[in-house]
């Protein structure tokens, strides 16, 4: 169920293409003529405002106030931590917002996990703004009311039309555009011989991960054949036009894809709200290859499928507005990334990702001594970014060297990044002829085509690779992905501990490699003596896992590793969360990307997407004898078995190193 990403990334590149067409092109009108300048260039200095086009990503927020239900909400720039905002345009012409809106479990999701430091301003960019704003309030009321009513203070409903702001709000909705699972507005379009015209309405296309199908632009016959709880005739080539309730979602799909239908339409009953089609437990292992929408009833539709009339219907998408963008606590203008089902749960991961780049930056204001090592570099190809750097002249005060990693795309917009989720790795060497040279000393996994990924790693243990004034760096990624920019500083500090130990000594333990049958055969027990004078030994690994075997090994299948000291005693990692649902998700708050363009949600063996690799550290100083000999044998399990897959073995990518410290 989890090959699913590639599915995903073809449906949405194909889409996605459509939309970029549409920024572009919008982006063009807002430039001012070039010659502008030339004649009325005192006007254009006077009229700032009319200076907004260049409004990106990045960008300061500025100024702006707006009616709001409860008053004028007004919004002025900030430098330093503040509260955040995300700003929202709904609109009754998409199926996702509606569900969005009215699904319990995304109300829920909003009042349960959006940060206190976020606000949200509501606004509409419909006709009937006035009467959204009221039902986009009265949706949250009841979903609040038996909670703690905090949260109501920071959402704002606005009844001005977006057309009508008056403010730069618009400019960034309109030319920002929206290319995700979140926008475009998914329609069906029906026609019969007896009509003038076509019946356009919304749609939502089923959950994608378990349904390995998708709608062409051809036009399908349709055939009603009531509420699909069984299966039926051959449908063949047609696609069911089915009623909702009597059994599952999956049950529906499922016994059309029984009748040789080509797709399923599912209406909901007059009156009710389209919802999220997805499956429930054990479904969810069932995987489905028919595509599926759910749409409203429409009565022509009906009336001429009861007479037997033919009824044809095609699916389109309609380029949409961008329905949200984010102000960070620094007043900073941020892409909200996708929404891969329609849950205010995106929002929230959005907003806690805000509260930790927040903190991030408030960390790396704090004094060290940093050496700049990339500073936005092309990443890209066998070669990667490559530079050679001075060290401090003493680093030998520091017993803390962290990276400050960000990487960001080649444009400004989400849209120029890299589509894949591929290994990033830092190699160090300060001596050519040194066994230290060319160690890895960070890892990261790119984020699925988001460019906000910045991370702060603590590779302290790792500070005797560099043995020397001079270091090369390389940062890696796969060769046949597309480019990144990659910024790095060294921060080296001092650690305010009232014992400062110093690692002035690394021993390289063992690597990983092809996860199958032989893999534990590889490695043998390694004996070692502790150098003189140390006060902590320390071990420290760098594990994860990738490749998808027949038990889905290594990415999403929960492995173990073990390094046994003196043959008695086990230091134990296991990758518990690989391949739960939302496993990656709970790491938002430590800096995983959130709303990336791919399934970045599910656990991961170690790792997850848009996010470092943390070192394993394990303090083991007393597990050995100081004074005499020990010993440390590795060996990685899958199921508290030696791994033995029947197809493609997946492999381990380690390192790790036991650490001397004085
Ligand atoms: C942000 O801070 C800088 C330096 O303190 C100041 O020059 C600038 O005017 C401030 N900008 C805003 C928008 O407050
Ligand atoms: C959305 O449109 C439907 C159909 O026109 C209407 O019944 C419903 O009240 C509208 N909802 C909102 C929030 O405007
Ligand atoms: C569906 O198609 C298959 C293969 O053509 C056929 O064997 C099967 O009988 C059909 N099922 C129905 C319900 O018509
Ligand atoms: C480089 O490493 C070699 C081998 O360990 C060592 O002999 C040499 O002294 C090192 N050079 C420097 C400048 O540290
Ligand atoms: C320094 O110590 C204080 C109190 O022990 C702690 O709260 C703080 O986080 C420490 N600072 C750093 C940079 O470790
Ligand atoms: C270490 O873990 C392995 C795997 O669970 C187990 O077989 C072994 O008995 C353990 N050894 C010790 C000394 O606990
Ligand atoms: C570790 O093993 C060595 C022999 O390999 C033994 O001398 C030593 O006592 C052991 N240490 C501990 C803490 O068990």
């Amino acid at each position: 169920m989890f090959y699913c990403r590639f599915l995903l990334y073809f449906y949405l590149l194909y889409f996605g293409a459509s939309f970029r067409v549409i920024a572009a092109s919008s982006q063009g009108n807002d430039k001012a003529p070039k010659n502008l300048h030339l004649v009325k260039r005192n006007a254009i200095k006077t009229r700032p405002s009319d200076a907004l086009g260049g409004l990106e990503p990045g960008d300061p927020a500025p100024a702006f106030q707006v009616h709001t239900l409860d008053g004028m909400f007004v919004y002025s720039p900030r430098n330093e931590s503040g509260r955040a905002l995300i700003v929202h345009a709904f609109t009754n012409k998409s199926a996702f917002l509606e569900c969005l809106w009215t699904w319990s479990e995304s109300l829920s999701d909003l009042l349960d996990y959006l940060p206190s430091s976020t606000e949200v301003l509501m606004l509409s960019m419909d006709e009937t703004a006035e009467q959204d704003a009221l039902w986009m309030r009265e949706q949250v009321y009841r979903a609040a009311a038996h909670r703690g009513k905090e949260i109501l203070s920071r959402l704002h409903f606005s009844p001005t039309h977006v057309y009508n702001l008056g403010n730069w709000i618009p400019r960034v909705l309109y030319s920002w555009g929206c290319g995700g699972h979140n926008c475009g507005l998914g329609q069906v379009v029906f026609s019969s011989p007896d009509w003038k015209g076509p019946v356009i309405g919304k749609r939502l296309n089923a959950r994608y991960d378990w349904l390995y199908a998708h709608w062409s632009t051809d036009p399908y016959r349709l055939l009603d054949v009531g509420d699909g709880c069984a299966p039926v005739a051959s449908l063949k080539g047609a696609v069911a036009w089915v009623s909702e309730g009597g059994c599952s979602f999956f049950t529906k799909i499922k016994n059309m894809e029984k009748s040789n239908a080509t797709g399923v339409l599912v209406y909901a009953l007059p009156g009710n709200n389209i919802q999220d089609m997805n499956c429930k437990g054990d479904e969810c292992f069932t995987s489905l290859h028919i595509p599926a929408s759910m749409v409203h009833f429409q009565p022509k539709v009906k009336e001429a499928l009861q007479k037997g009339r033919p009824v044809n219907v095609k699916f389109q998408v309609t380029p949409s507005r961008s329905f949200f963008f984010g102000i960070d606590q620094r007043g900073v203008l941020s892409e909200m990334g996708w929404f891969l089902y329609p849950s205010f749960r995106f929002m929230a991961w959005q907003a806690q990702w805000f509260v930790f780049n927040d903190a991030l930056l408030e960390q790396l204001s704090q004094p060290a001594v940093t050496v700049s090592v990339f500073d936005h570099h092309d990443m890209h190809g066998n070669a990667g970014a490559h530079a050679v750097v001075d060290l401090p002249a003493d680093i030998s005060p520091y017993d803390v060297l962290e990276l400050d990693t960000s990487l960001s795309c080649p444009g400004r917009r989400d849209e120029t990044c890299a589509h894949w989720d591929h290994t990033v790795q830092l190699f160090v060497c300060c001596n050519d002829s040194s066994p230290y040279c060319n160690q890895e000393l960070g890892r990261w996994v790119t984020a699925f085509r988001r460019g906000t990924g910045h991370w702060l790693t603590d590779v302290s243990a790792l500070i005797p690779l560099l043995n020397n004034k001079k270091c090369s760096f390389t940062m890696k990624t796969a060769p046949w992905a597309m480019p990144w920019m990659t910024t790095l500083n060294l921060r080296f500090s001092q650690s305010n501990k009232t014992e400062r130990l110093y690692p002035f000594e690394v021993m390289p333990l063992f690597n990983g490699g092809t996860f199958d049958k032989d893999y534990n055969r590889r490695y043998h027990e390694i004996t070692f003596s502790i150098p003189a004078a140390t006060k902590k030994v320390e071990l420290y690994a760098v594990i994860t896992g990738h490749g998808s075997d027949d038990n889905n090994c290594g990415e999403f299948c929960v492995t173990s590793h073990y390094f046994l000291i003196n043959r008695s005693i086990n230091n134990t990692l296991v990758f518990e969360a690989a391949g739960s649902p939302l496993g990656c998700s709970l790491l938002v708050p430590k800096g995983g990307v959130p709303n990336e363009c791919g399934t970045w949600l599910y656990g991961r063996g170690g790792w997850c997407d848009g996010l470092q690799v943390d070192p394993w550290r394990t303090d083991i100083t007393s597990q050995l004898d100081m004074s005499g000999s020990n010993s440390v044998r590795y060996f990685g399990l899958f199921e508290g078995r030696d791994p033995n897959p029947k197809t493609d073995p997946g492999n381990i990518l380690m390192y790790s190193y036991l650490v001397f410290y004085q």
